[in-house]
């Protein structure tokens, strides 16, 4: 079996096939832990995970400290408006303070893109991204690849659609470099306003017809409109986004009977998904939630180890 080399984990489009299906088949193994009455076991006993979140979270943060406890690692956690940042000191100074408590791994999100890559340059603690601005969210996409496969059985030759706001979704390029290395097709489909430029680098079909985008996709992937991160109005309303865009009942009748339905989150009921949907038979979005802890506990194990 390969083995894990690196320090640090802050994006997939640096690693290979055979480094992501390590990380698949290391959460595969560690998923039964949270199903045991005693959900913990000694791998990371004596080390310390520090969890420093510059931007709001539910979902990463809070699996992030339960797949560090699952592992019997101890937790800090940094927020930017109570940390020193706030009286002026540098990311890079903190994180140098931060390290010389002798913590081992940090997991870092932030809004600028390239924050934690810049944190592992400086640092020799390994480096997790949770998200940098519009750029990667690794564990996102390696948790949405752990359902993909485990739903479907495979990833290779899959149809995925990504659907919504692409140009701000760092949940967007981390599926598109993890699902295209694994053998899927991958297309986005959003308003011209919402597709990034430069998106033709990418390995991806593009399409502006939802309906196109829904038909024959084994899998819709729908993404959240990120109102905090766009600078001007890019569509009319949310209301007419919804309408042409949202994913609801009715758009589904063009989708494939077995079609998956995932939705990194937070969810905007009624905006880019109908509760309907959301919540109907083919959802599987709390399942991608479940397996989120997983893959976590994967990555903090596999980082520990690499590098040394
Ligand atoms: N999917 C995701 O990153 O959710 P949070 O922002 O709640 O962590």
């Amino acid at each position: 079996m390969l083995n894990w080399k690196h320090k640090d984990l802050l994006g997939l489009e640096e690693l290979s096939k055979e480094e992501i299906e390590l990380i698949l088949e290391t959460a595969d193994s560690f998923k039964e832990i949270s199903l045991r009455p005693i959900k913990k076991v000694p791998t990371l006993r004596g080390k310390t995970v520090v969890l420093f979140f510059f931007e709001p979270s539910t979902r990463t943060r809070t699996s992030f400290e339960l797949a560090a406890k699952r592992l019997s690692a101890d937790t800090v956690s940094i927020s930017a408006t109570t940390s020193s940042i706030v009286k002026g000191e540098t990311l890079k100074d903190t994180a140098k303070n931060i390290e010389a408590m002798k913590v081992d791994i940090i997991v870092m999100r932030h809004s600028s893109s390239g924050a934690p890559h810049l944190l592992a340059k400086a640092v020799e603690a390994s480096v997790i991204n949770a998200g940098d601005g519009c750029h990667e969210h690794p564990t996102q996409a390696l948790l949405d690849m752990f359902t993909i496969k485990e739903k479907k059985g495979r990833i290779s030759g899959l149809k995925v659609s990504i659907i919504g706001d692409i140009a701000h979704s760092r949940v967007a390029r981390s599926n598109i470099w993890g699902l295209t290395k694994l053998g899927a097709e991958v297309t986005v489909c959003g308003p011209p306003t919402l597709i990034p430029q430069g998106i033709e680098k990418f390995p991806v079909k593009v399409t502006y017809d939802v309906e196109e985008a829904i038909r024959d996709a084994d899998v819709l992937n729908i993404l959240r409109i990120q109102l905090e991160r766009q600078k001007s109005n890019l569509f009319p309303s949310l209301r007419e986004y919804a309408l042409n865009f949202g994913i609801d009942a009715e758009k589904l009748k063009f989708a494939k009977p077995e079609v998956l339905i995932m939705h990194p989150g937070p969810i905007n009921r009624g905006v880019e998904i109908s509760p309907e949907v959301a919540d109907g038979p083919y959802s599987v979005i709390l399942e991608q939630v479940t397996n989120g802890l997983a893959v976590r506990m994967a990555v903090l194990y596999l980082v520990s180890q690499g590098g040394k």
